[in-house]
């Protein structure tokens, strides 16, 4: 007798759409297949007139995020039920080395301490070295070979300790080259960045309309390029997190064209936002980086999706409130950066994306779920729904509408980008190892729900496709 069988939905993963049955054992799918023809179950659910999608998974977001002494708004627990609300069954956060005399293992050992009995979804994390010496980057392959393939490079905020150097980026892809694993990078010129934004408070000029004028698109691109090369040279594998702007991805065609092993996410503000957000009264609130771009940049992107180019969509997450904001005093240069975002990735990718006839709902999966998996040493654990899989799925209603505000959100962040937009397609329930962790609008997972994904080198496959 099967555990579950998730009957008459449509039944879609990156490669289409069907009317198939799912069926759960042991917290695996067992099977899926047309309707009616999997046998009987402990427990029945009827998705009829429902998408049925592999759990998703969100690989860029930063829960308990610091600034200034104190934390974003959410937590361990409340982020990752938000996300799961949002049709999220595994997230990705930084083990960022902010404590530099401890080691990248201990530092990622600490990450996992802290998600620990707290988290609603599964969860991994990226090595996030701030230290460019010997010592650390020797850390790397026991971490690819130990569950963590994955690292990440600052190539800014060196005023706040953050950055690592241009040799620690060359040594690190050199090693994906020999071990396997990625390296991603959050690539934005750091000499540009504090030149361009020491000049614009030196003219005063520090309201939010000047944040995408001082870190303008050359800013992000020139590193992009700059990280591209490294790889081109080393045969590593790069993956460039948050590509937001048309240079760059010019820049990543080209390299993927001449075989080069990178990789790109954009995140859905880039999306569905432009600058004109900074000419708001509440402008300082959408203050990330890299900023939000123009309206050409936006529709270069989805041009970038539907090619291919970009396979990845993600949040961003970092829940800072109003509180937080606001401490910045609509200044620019002193405004925690980063946009909450982990609960509304979906239906605003299903809004802006298939219901505006922009991308299929297959490339919908592909860019939430399967995408990211294959980046990250998962799949085909995760980030699909076929025997073997873990039991992570979403029971999916397109015509859902909601107007987006803190009441209908579930999250203990005060604001919402999407606030007073109607978007569609919400989750109804969400499975997690075949449990349900979302039904009737409650979260039914108690912290800790939620476990460490021990990833797999040999399972990041976005390059052999
Ligand atoms: O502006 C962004 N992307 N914020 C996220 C958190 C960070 O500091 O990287
Ligand atoms: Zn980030």
């Amino acid at each position: 007798m099967l555990d579950l069988l998730v009957r008459n939905g449509t039944v879609v993963t990156a490669e289409g759409s069907y009317p198939y049955d799912v069926a759960i054992q042991g917290g695996k799918v067992a099977a899926i297949g047309p309707h009616g023809t999997l046998g009987e179950a402990k427990e029945t659910v009827d998705a009829a007139g429902k998408l049925v999608l592999p759990g998703l998974i969100d690989p860029h977001v930063h829960i308990h995020h610091p600034f200034k002494g104190s934390f974003a708004g959410d937590d361990f627990t409340s982020a990752t039920r938000s996300a799961a609300f949002g049709g999220v069954t595994t997230v990705c956060d930084f083990a960022i080395q902010w404590d530099k005399t401890k080691s990248l293992t201990d530092t990622c050992a600490l990450r996992k301490s802290q998600f620990e009995g707290q988290s609603i979804t599964d969860y991994a994390f990226h090595a996030c070295l701030t230290r460019s010496d010997g010592e650390t980057i020797g850390e790397l392959p026991g971490l690819i070979q130990g569950g963590i393939p994955s690292a990440k490079l600052y190539m800014t905020y060196s005023r706040q300790g953050r950055m690592s150097d241009d040799a620690a980026l060359y040594e690190a892809l050199r090693l994906t080259a020999q071990y396997g694993g990625i390296v991603g990078v959050h690539a934005e010129n750091d000499a540009m960045c504090y030149y361009f934004s020491d000049a614009f408070k030196a003219a005063g000029k520090t309201s939010p309309h000047y944040f995408p004028l001082c870190k303008h698109n050359l800013v992000e691109s020139e590193a992009v390029n700059r990280a591209i090369y490294l790889a081109k040279v080393t045969g590593g594998n790069l993956y460039i997190f948050h590509l937001s702007c048309k240079e760059s991805l010019d820049i990543l065609r080209k390299a993927q064209d001449e075989g080069v092993h990178v990789y790109a996410e954009t995140c859905i503000h880039y999306l569905t936002m432009d600058m004109s957000q900074y000419d708001r009264p509440d402008g300082a609130n959408f203050i990330c980086s890299p900023p939000l771009r123009s309206k050409a940049d936006v529709e270069a992107l989805w041009q970038g999706i539907q090619e291919g180019r970009i396979g990845v969509v993600s949040s961003d997450h970092c829940g800072f409130t109003l509180a937080n904001k606001a401490t910045g005093g609509n200044d620019f240069t002193a405004t925690p950066n980063g946009l909450p975002g982990m609960e509304t990735r979906l239906p605003a990718l299903y809004t802006y994306g298939v219901k505006a006839g922009r991308i299929s709902l297959s490339k919908m999966v592909e860019l939430l779920s399967a995408n990211p998996a294959r980046a990250f040493g998962m799949y085909p654990r995760k980030g699909t729904l076929a025997p073997g899989s873990d039991g992570d799925l979403v029971i999916f209603d397109p015509a859902e509408e909601k107007v987006i505000s803190p009441a209908v959100l579930h999250s203990p962040v005060d604001w919402n980008p999407f606030d007073g937009q109607t978007l569609s397609g919400f989750a109804q329930a969400v499975y997690l190892a075949g449990k349900p962790i979302i039904q009737d609008g409650a979260c039914l997972a108690a912290p800790g729900t939620g476990k460490f994904v021990q990833r797999d080198a040999k399972a990041i496959c976005i390059f052999d496709r």
